[in-house]
C-alpha cells in the first residue's frame, strides 16, 4: 500500500486521478486503526473510485493534558489494513508538512463546539476543523466520510462544509461496535482488564435508554436519570463527564425525546475517556 508524506506527492496522485475523471474518496484518521475506520474506507468506496486516508495524529486537537505523546502510532500496521479495507494512497505527513514554521490560521465553528466533548475539551474542535479543512483543500475530495461515533465531530464537520461552501461531501457512517458492544476506539488499548469490562456499561445504558423511549417514556429528565443509575451500577471505576439528551443536528438539548435525538454520553475511567452515542 503506498503511503506519501509531503503535500506535493499527495498533490501529485490526486492531480492525476482526477485527469482520468476519477471521484476522490477521502477518510480522514489518527491511524492506529481498527474495524470502525475500514467500515469508513469501505463505505468511501461505494460513493468514490480512489480512496485516500490520511493518517495524522494532529497535535492542535489535543489538549496539553491529553495523550498526543503516547497515542498509539503504527504506519506499517495502519497501512496493511488500509489496503484490505480498499484504500488506493495513504497521506501520512508529520506535523511540520501540516503546521510549518509561524502557522497562525484557525477555524473556529460557532455553537455547536461549546456543550458535549467542547465543553471538557476546550480547543478540540478547532484543531479539528483547522486540520480537516486543510486536509480537503490538499487532497480535495469529491466526498469524504466520518463516523457516528464521534457525533459532535460529525455535525462540526458537516457545518463547516456547509458553513465555508467546501465542494465535498459529507457522509455519516454508524458505529462499529465490540461484540459485548463496547464503541471501538483506539484509545479503547488504554483500558485495564477491568476498567475494559466496565466500559460495556455505556452501550448497555444506551441500549436500555433506547428500550425506555420505545416503551413511551420520552422525557429526557427521566431518561437520564435511569442512564445514569445504569452508568454507575455497572462501571463504578468511571466518572461521567457529561450525559445528554440533544437534537442530532443542532445539539440544543431536548426535553422531550423525539425522532432523531441523540443521546450522547462521555465517562471517565482512570485510563482513558471513552464516548458513545445513540440517536433514538
Ligand atoms: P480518529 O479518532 O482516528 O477517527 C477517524 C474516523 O473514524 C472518525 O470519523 C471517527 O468518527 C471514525 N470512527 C472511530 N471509531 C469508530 C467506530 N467505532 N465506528 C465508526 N467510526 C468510527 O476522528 C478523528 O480521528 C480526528 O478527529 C480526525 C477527524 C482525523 C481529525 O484529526
Amino acid at each position: 500500500m503506498k503511503a506519501v508524506e509531503t503535500i506535493k506527492q499527495i498533490r501529485l496522485a490526486i492531480a492525476r486521478q482526477k485527469s482520468k475523471s476519477q471521484r476522490i474518496g477521502f477518510v480522514p484518521t489518527m491511524g492506529a486503526l481498527h474495524e470502525g475506520h475500514l467500515s469508513l474506507i469501505r463505505l468511501a468506496k461505494k460513493h468514490s473510485d480512489f480512496v485516500v486516508v490520511s493518517i495524522f495524529v494532529n497535535p492542535t486537537q489535543f489538549g496539553p493534558k491529553e495523550d498526543f505523546k503516547k497515542y498509539p502510532r503504527n504506519l506499517k500496521k495502519d497501512a496493511a489494513l488500509c489496503q484490505t479495507a480498499g484504500a488506493d494512497l495513504i497521506f501520512a505527513p508529520v506535523p511540520e508538512e501540516i503546521y510549518p514554521q509561524g502557522f497562525s490560521t484557525y477555524v473556529n465553528v460557532e455553537h455547536l463546539t461549546q456543550g458535549l466533548c467542547g465543553a471538557s475539551r476546550p480547543g478540540h474542535f478547532q484543531g479539528v476543523a483547522t486540520v480537516v479543512s486543510k486536509l480537503f483543500n490538499i487532497v480535495q475530495p469529491d466526498a469524504a466520510v466520518f463516523g457516528q461515533k464521534d457525533a459532535q465531530q460529525l455535525a462540526v464537520i458537516r457545518q463547516m462544509t456547509r458553513d465555508l461552501d467546501l465542494p465535498v461531501k459529507i457522509i455519516g457512517a454508524p458505529i462499529v461496535r465490540e461484540r459485548d458492544g463496547l464503541a471501538m476506539s483506539s484509545r479503547n488499548r488504554y483500558l485495564s482488564l477491568e476498567e475494559r469490562q466496565q466500559a460495556v456499561a455505556l452501550s448497555r445504558a444506551l441500549n436500555m435508554a433506547q428500550r425506555l423511549v420505545k416503551s413511551g417514556k420520552r422525557e429526557s429528565g427521566i431518561v437520564k436519570r435511569e442512564l445514569i443509575k445504569v452508568l454507575k451500577h455497572y462501571a463504578p471505576l468511571g466518572k461521567i463527564d457529561y450525559l445528554e439528551i440533544v437534537d442530532n443536528a443542532t445539539l440544543k438539548p431536548v426535553k422531550v425525546i423525539q425522532k432523531n435525538t441523540l443521546l450522547a454520553l462521555a465517562v471517565k475511567f482512570p485510563s482513558a475517556r471513552l464516548i458513545d452515542n445513540i440517536v433514538v
